[in-house]
Order: structure tokens, then C-alpha cells, then sequence
């Protein structure tokens, strides 16, 4: 009883918005839409920002931690929240343990207190995959950087994907194998220098960094591409057998302004991790991604109209909407009812 009373004015918010959604795009397929809550939780986007700003006050890293979840979440069987899964033994191999994440995506609390002041607001609408859309959008726009009409209308999934998540791009690739890990989810080699842009903000550990600094590709030698006064700066901060942890601003010029100086840094040798710098300096990268690091790194009109693009491109990396497939979580970290 109890639990077909409180279900039922949820699962009519679903189809009310399903069905506008449907209206807009006037196909048989669902797919997202800007305006998808807006008769079931008008005020989503505000309240998500409400909570962004409140975090960052204490936190200023945190929009750059919420706009990688986003994309951890989308490269994994789509944006479907699974990244947000805890562990259950024998049941979620969470992706949270996966090498890629472990000891490195943050931010979850600041999800928990989204999805906590949105359930507040409109009970069991809004799902945890649209809200690291959101996030990443409003995180992108209050750094400074562009704003772009988020496209909603995910559902949860109620499954993760441990292998999967430690198949994630790595800092250790080359071009090849990152233009087909983009091409393996739908994007192409423009999405993936613009969204490799969002390396204008954060941080990033010296563990990624130590083998450009002392042993590039087994030389015992530092990588012949870094610039070598940034390669000295690095090495004071990060020193052979160092805090594998310690920090360092992935865009030291501006390390928490959204702008175009990191493809600026791949033109002055400046890259931080090998995957940013091959973008310009691999040789299989000119006439190919170089040329396209080059057009951001003289126009940020041009960055940012085209991240904002691809971050729209990437944020319909097969979204879950079919209803018998995916769920409104009532809290990201669990699968409903588990
Ligand atoms: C192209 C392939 C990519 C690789 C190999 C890569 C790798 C990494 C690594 C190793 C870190 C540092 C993690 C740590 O030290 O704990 C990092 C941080 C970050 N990445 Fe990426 N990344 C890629 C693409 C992206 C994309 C597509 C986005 C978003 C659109 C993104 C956004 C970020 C942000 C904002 C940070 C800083 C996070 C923080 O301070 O918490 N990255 N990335
Ligand atoms: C994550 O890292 C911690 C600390 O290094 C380690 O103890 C733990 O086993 C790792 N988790 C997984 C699932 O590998
Ligand atoms: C890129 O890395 C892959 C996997 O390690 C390797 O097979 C390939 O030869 C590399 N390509 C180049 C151009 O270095
Ligand atoms: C450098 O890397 C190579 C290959 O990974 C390894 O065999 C060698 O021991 C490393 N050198 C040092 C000084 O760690």
C-alpha cells in the first residue's frame, strides 16, 4: 500500500515528462530534452547550482571534480549514473574501485546533498545521471567558461561497470589509442581536443607526471617534448620517489578559470599529462588534432561554442530512457528497493 501511494505520483511525473519530451522531438525513440522537468521540477537547475555554490565555498576544486564525474559516468555504458554506485559484495562492483577513479574522482558527497535538496523539492523526478549533467554545465559556467542548454531525460541505471571503468582513457595514452576510445563511444577527434580542454581547471597527482619527468617510455630519461623550465618547476613539486598524491594544478596560469589557456600550455610545451601534450606534438597528431589545438589556442570564441557542443555530444553517450531498462534513484549511491 505504502509503496503503491508513493510511486504512483512519481512514475506519472516520468510519463507526463516522457511524453513532452516525445512532443518536442516528435519521434517514436525517446531522446533528451532542455525542457525535460520543467512541469515535474521547474526549479532542478537552480537548485543543483544552489548546492554548487554552497560546496564550492569550501571547496574550490569541486567544479572541476563534478565535470570529470560527468564524463566518468558517460565513457562507462553511457550516462547512466553507474559511476555513483556503491560497492554491495557479490551484487555492484562498484567503479568507484576502478584504477581510474580509486583515490582520484571526488566530489560524490556534493552529489548525496544535490540529489538530497532535489528529492526535497520533487520527490523520485530527477534522475542522478542528468544531475552530473547539470553539474558539469553550471560548474563549466560559474568557472567562467561557457553555458549550453543541458539536454535531460535519463534514467538511472541499475547496474555498474568495474571492467569497463578501468578501460577509461588514461594519461598514459597515445593518440591512437585515445581517438578510439572517443570513437568507441560516438566522438570524434574535434571532441576529443575540446573535451580534453576541461584540463583548464583542477588538479592532478605527481604519480601521473614522474615517468615525463625521470623515465619517459622506459629512456630513463624525461620526455623530449616538455618544455624544460615547466619540466624543472615540475620536478621541484613533484620529485623522484615524492608523495605519489601530491597535488598540482592540471592549468597553472589560471588553475580554477574555465578559459582557453590549456591548449596555450600544448603550444608552449606545457601539457601535463602525456594524453594533452600528444594532442599537439604526437607526430600522427599534425594535420590531424594539432591543427585543432592550434584554432583553441588563438580563438576561446571557437573552444568554447565547440565544448559546449561536444559536451552535448557526449552527454547522449546512450542514455538509458526506457522505463523497464533504468530507474529514478532515490539515492545515487544505491539501486532502488536494494
Ligand atoms: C582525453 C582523455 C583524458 C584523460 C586521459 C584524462 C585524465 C585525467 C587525469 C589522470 C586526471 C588527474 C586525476 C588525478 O590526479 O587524480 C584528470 C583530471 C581531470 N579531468 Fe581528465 N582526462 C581526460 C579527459 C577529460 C575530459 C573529457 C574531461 C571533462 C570533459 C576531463 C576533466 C577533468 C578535470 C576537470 C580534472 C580535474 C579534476 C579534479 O580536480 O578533481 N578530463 N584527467
Ligand atoms: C582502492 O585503493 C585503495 C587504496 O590504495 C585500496 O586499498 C583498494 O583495494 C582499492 N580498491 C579497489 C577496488 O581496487
Ligand atoms: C600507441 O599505443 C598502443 C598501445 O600501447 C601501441 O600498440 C601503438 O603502437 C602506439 N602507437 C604509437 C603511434 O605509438
Ligand atoms: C624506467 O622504466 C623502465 C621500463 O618501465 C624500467 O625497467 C626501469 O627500471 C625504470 N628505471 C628506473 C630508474 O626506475
Amino acid at each position: 500500500m505504502a509503496s503503491s501511494s508513493s510511486s504512483r505520483p512519481a512514475m506519472a511525473a516520468l510519463v507526463m515528462a516522457a511524453l513532452l519530451c516525445l512532443q518536442l522531438t516528435g519521434g517514436a525513440t525517446a531522446q533528451l530534452c532542455e525542457d525535460y522537468y520543467d512541469y515535474t521540477c521547474p526549479d532542478a537547475y537552480n537548485i543543483v547550482k544552489r548546492v554548487l555554490i554552497q560546496a564550492h565555498k569550501s571547496d574550490v576544486r569541486i567544479y572541476a571534480s563534478l565535470i570529470r564525474l560527468h564524463f566518468h559516468d558517460c565513457f562507462v555504458q553511457g550516462c547512466d549514473g553507474s559511476l555513483l554506485l556503491d560497492g554491495v559484495r557479490g551484487v555492484i562492483n562498484s567503479e568507484k574501485g576502478a584504477p581510474p577513479n580509486n583515490g582520484s574522482a571526488r566530489g560524490f558527497p556534493v552529489v548525496d546533498a544535490v540529489k538530497a535538496a532535489l528529492e526535497n523539492s520533487c520527490p523520485g523526478v530527477v534522475s542522478c545521471a542528468d544531475i552530473l549533467a547539470l553539474a558539469a554545465e553550471i560548474s563549466v559556467e560559474l568557472s567562467g567558461g561557457p553555458r549550453w542548454g543541458v539536454l535531460l531525460g535519463r534514467l538511472d541505471s541499475k547496474t555498474a561497470n568495474f571492467a569497463s571503468a578501468s578501460n577509461l582513457p588514461s594519461p598514459f595514452d597515445n593518440l591512437t589509442v585515445l581517438e578510439k576510445k572517443f570513437k568507441d563511444v560516438g566522438l570524434n577527434n574535434v571532441d576529443l581536443v575540446a573535451l580534453s580542454g576541461a584540463h583548464t581547471f583542477g588538479r592532478v597527482q605527481c604519480q601521473f607526471v614522474t615517468d615525463r619527468l625521470y623515465n619517459f617510455s622506459g629512456t630513463n630519461r624525461p620526455d623530449p617534448t616538455l618544455d624544460p623550465a615547466y619540466r624543472a618547476f615540475l620536478s621541484r613539486r613533484c620529485p623522484l620517489n615524492g608523495i605519489p598524491s601530491a597535488l598540482n594544478d592540471l592549468d597553472p596560469t589560471t588553475p580554477d578559470t574555465f578559459d582557453k589557456n590549456y591548449y596555450n600550455n600544448l603550444e608552449a610545451n606545457r601539457g601535463f599529462l602525456n594524453s594533452d601534450q600528444e594532442l599537439k606534438s604526437a607526430p600522427l597528431a599534425q594535420g590531424v588534432t594539432a591543427p585543432i589545438v592550434d584554432r583553441f589556442a588563438s580563438s576561446q570564441a571557437a573552444f568554447f561554442a565547440r565544448f559546449a557542443q561536444s559536451m552535448i555530444n557526449m552527454g547522449n553517450i546512450s542514455p538509458t530512457t526506457d522505463p523497464s531498462k533504468g530507474e529514478i534513484r532515490k539515492n545515487c549511491r544505491k539501486v532502488n528497493g536494494s
